[in-house]
């Protein structure tokens, strides 16, 4: 490349136009950074398009957010306060739209345009692969391909499952309960799909049954006259005395979820993702839902539980959640077995400077935020503002984090990414004051080398 070419920063390819995927570019756009976004899409929003035609959301019609507004709107773009505290997923996904254009760099975005394979080479550089065969070079990968859309299904599968002549569906594919009027129902699960399914059930099915492995802890959106979320949990104070004043308030509120006939939680409040619902409480003391515990096995039209308690069924509906996936990484050098994948404040992969992911974390509070400032990060970072502590202190810290996150969460696949909102943000500038001083040790060199131009793609 002649050297009055060679750009002065790193060029970036970033993987997708979701919540996530816009932070990160409004982020590099900011700073001056060159950068393609590819989007499968013809929209940006990812999850918040409803019947996106990528095939990867999961709303359905009367989706609302269960993070509350304040909590989910970019620090510099807020909300519009006519929207209400937990809005519908038509006013998310306008949301993220309008930010796109507020900051103007919706021409960085490449629409439907899917990435088929990004390969890392020798030099660290990546060759970026489209669905049509053409392909493109960066010295940067950012990834923000989401994790809610690869369907976890129950496995194995229950017996007699394969022999149900009813319907069986994954949450991913359900959009409204016109199909459920009249039927026999059962919901498999207690995070918060499970919940707004089978609330959307009892209106219509003629029974709806929730079936569960596990107990949870129950969590109304508002409490105290404002969204639970907004009650702010503090940093510095040990997470097992903010989960005891939490479980405290949700006995006195609610009392234990066992007197509503559900299962009693195999663990204190705070050692599972929150289950958030308003209404699933009000439906089961109506009679219009059911607890059962987990299924057992199937017949030809019946669901049996693990009691022994039978009951006839129309339509089993798995709400099992999603695993972490990365289809366009060659398997052996990156999968999420388990959903287990080690990165530096959930972002870095040591020995791996010029990749990054954005928005793969599971808070405790809303994504966005922390997308946004994982952006800010990975653009200081390719300035060079930011130096990143050397590969064996990552270890270290990741192998500090895991332990820590095992010894709080339940053992479960949905527990492998989950990080505090508060403590996380904390946690992240500290690290970003730490890394800027180290990068001004070395004198601001580039992390990242920059070696190849944004340019039109090689054909196929
Ligand atoms: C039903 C449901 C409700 C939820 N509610 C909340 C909530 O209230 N609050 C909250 O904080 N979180 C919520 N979540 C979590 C959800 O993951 C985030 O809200 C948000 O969608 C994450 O944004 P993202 O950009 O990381 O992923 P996504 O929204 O999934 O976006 C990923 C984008 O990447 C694109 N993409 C993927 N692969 C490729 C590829 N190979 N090439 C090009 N483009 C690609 C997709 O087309 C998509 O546009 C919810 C999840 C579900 C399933
Ligand atoms: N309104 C909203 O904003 C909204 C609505 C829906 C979803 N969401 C978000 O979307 C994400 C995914 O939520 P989700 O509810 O789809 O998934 P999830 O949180 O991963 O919950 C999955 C549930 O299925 C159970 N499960 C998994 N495998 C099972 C098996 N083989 N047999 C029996 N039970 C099994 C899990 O039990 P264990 O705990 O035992 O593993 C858990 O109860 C979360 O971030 C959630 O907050 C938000």
């Amino acid at each position: 490349m002649p050297a009055d070419h060679t750009p002065t920063l790193p060029t970036v390819a970033i993987i997708g136009a979701g919540s996530s995927g816009i932070a990160a570019a409004k982020a590099l756009h900011e700073r001056g950074l060159e950068f393609d976004c590819f989007e499968a899409s013809d929209r940006v929003g990812g999850n918040w398009v409803f019947d996106n035609k990528n095939g990867m959301s999961a709303a359905y019609r009367d989706l609302h957010i269960n993070t509350s507004r304040d909590r989910m709107q970019f620090s510099d773009f807020p909300m519009p306060r006519s929207l209400p505290d937990f809005p519908h997923h038509t006013q998310i996904a306008q949301y993220f739209d309008d930010y796109v254009d507020h900051f103007g760099f919706r021409d960085r975005i490449r629409f439907e345009t899917a990435v088929a394979h990004a390969q890392q080479r020798e030099d660290g550089t990546w060759r970026v692969t489209d669905g049509d065969g053409r392909t493109r070079e960066y010295d940067m990968l950012v990834v923000a391909n989401g994790h809610h859309w690869d369907k976890r299904w129950p496995e194995p599968s229950f017996p007699g499952s394969e022999t149900f002549e009813g319907t069986q569906l994954h949450a991913h594919d359900y959009r409204d309960n016109a199909f459920l009027t009249a039927k026999d129902v059962v919901v498999l699960g207690m995070g918060n799909s499970a919940m707004d399914i089978a609330v959307e059930s009892s209106y219509v099915a003629r029974t709806t049954h929730l079936a569960a492995r596990r107990g949870a802890w129950i969590v109304p959106k508002y409490l105290f006259g404002k969204p639970l979320d907004q009650i702010s949990t503090l940093p510095h104070v040990p997470h097992w005395l903010n989960a005891r004043i939490s479980e405290t308030i949700i006995r006195l509120h609610t009392g234990r979820p066992e007197r509503y006939g559900l299962p009693r939680p195999d663990h204190r409040f705070g050692a599972a993702h929150p289950t958030v619902s308003g209404r699933i409480l009000d439906r089961i003391i109506h009679g219009t839902i059911t607890p059962r515990p987990n299924i057992a096995q199937l017949g030809p039209d019946w669901v049996q539980f693990a009691d022994g308690t039978r009951v006839h069924a129309d339509v089993v509906i798995y709400c099992t959640g999603y695993r972490i996936a990365f289809p366009f990484f060659d398997e052996d050098f990156l999968s999420a077995p388990g959903n287990r994948i080690e990165l530096f404040r959930r972002v870095f992969k040591p020995g791996h400077p010029s990749l990054a992911f954005v928005g793969l974390l599971q808070p405790i509070g809303a994504i966005m935020p922390l997308a946004e400032a994982q952006g800010q990060w990975i653009a200081q970072y390719l300035r060079g503002e930011y130096h990143l502590p050397s590969p064996r202190a990552m270890d270290a810290e990741i192998r500090r984090e895991s332990r820590r996150m095992r010894r709080r969460y339940v053992a479960s696949d949905r527990h492998t990414i989950q990080v505090d909102f508060d403590t996380y943000r904390f946690d992240l500038r500290r690290e970003r004051r730490r890394g800027a001083a180290r990068a001004a040790a070395a004198g601001h060199t580039l992390p990242v080398p920059a070696r190849v131009r944004v340019e039109e793609a090689a054909p196929a």
